[in-house]
């Protein structure tokens, strides 16, 4: 992984949960759809690459009734938040160093971090690999194309860091993987200075390579165009799942 993006999650790991607008609603919505996709059992092993502090891998293990839960998480910070949790067990690595240990699993989780990780053919070989027959993973991630109001040089950095989600779809399939995809929007209304405190602590690591100064510029960009009081964040999220099916050839 890049030392940027890993220093960049290092700085925002206390405040993460904060910032981020983790409101119920969003949650429920997001939850609701990972136990679809994934078909979580209590007879499932979790793995969420990328976990962050752990929130949604708590819920996930709570809800399904899961045999266990890893929180795989390589920035040192957002790992020690996630260990405060119970239930679940946090594991500071990245991608690649969990699929070494070779822990079992069955069921695998990438929610918002599958640009961060390089190599990313030789992941998903490992994870067909490991996975037992019907094992499932579950890529959650944005288009290319972001509806949310962030300034031009923000959109354009958001649309560099973010590979065309049609490249998973297809690594997947010529590993073997039994592929289904739908797009799914949420949105919600936040109170501007809400939106304004988010893009100050460069909620998302796109936002990482912005000063203080062009992060201001960028605000009042946006305050130009959005009148109000609130703004509308679209949220247009990707839920890629791949199956491995029985009997098919690595
Ligand atoms: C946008 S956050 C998403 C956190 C969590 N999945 C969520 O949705 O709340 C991306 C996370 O991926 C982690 N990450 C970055 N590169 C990674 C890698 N190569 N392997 C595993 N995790 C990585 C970051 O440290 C960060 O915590």
């Amino acid at each position: 992984m890049k030392s940027d993006i890993l220093n960049h999650f290092d700085t925002i790991a206390e405040v993460f949960n904060r910032i981020w607008y983790f409101s119920e609603e969003y949650k429920n919505f997001v939850i609701r759809h990972i136990h679809h996709d994934l078909a979580l059992t209590s007879d499932d092993t979790l793995v969420d690459i990328g976990g962050g502090t752990g929130t949604f891998t708590r819920r996930l293990k709570d809800e399904s009734g899961a045999i266990k839960a890893y929180c795989v998480e390589p920035s040192r910070p957002m790992c020690d938040e996630a260990e405060k949790l119970e239930n679940i067990t946090a594991l500071c690595m990245d991608a690649h160093t969990f699929m070494s240990t070779e822990i079992p699993f069955s069921k695998l989780l990438l929610k918002e971090v599958i640009h961060h990780i390089d190599n990313r053919e030789r992941f998903w070989q490992r994870v067909y690999y490991q996975l037992p027959d019907r094992g499932k993973l579950l890529i959650i991630t944005r288009p290319q194309h972001t509806a949310f109001p962030l300034f031009t040089s923000a959109k354009a950095a958001f649309a560099r860091n973010q590979p065309p989600y049609e490249l998973f779809e297809s690594q997947l399939k010529a590993c073997g993987f039994d592929v289904i995809s739908a797009k799914r929007s949420h949105t919600f209304t936040l109170p501007k200075e809400h939106w304004h405190e988010m893009l100050r602590h460069r909620f998302m690591s796109d936002l990482g390579i912005f000063s203080d100064e062009e992060i201001e510029e960028g605000i009042n960009e946006i305050d130009g165009i959005y009148s109000e009081e609130t703004i509308d964040i679209i949220d247009n999220l990707i839920f890629i799942t791949a199956t491995k099916q029985n009997g098919k050839p690595v």
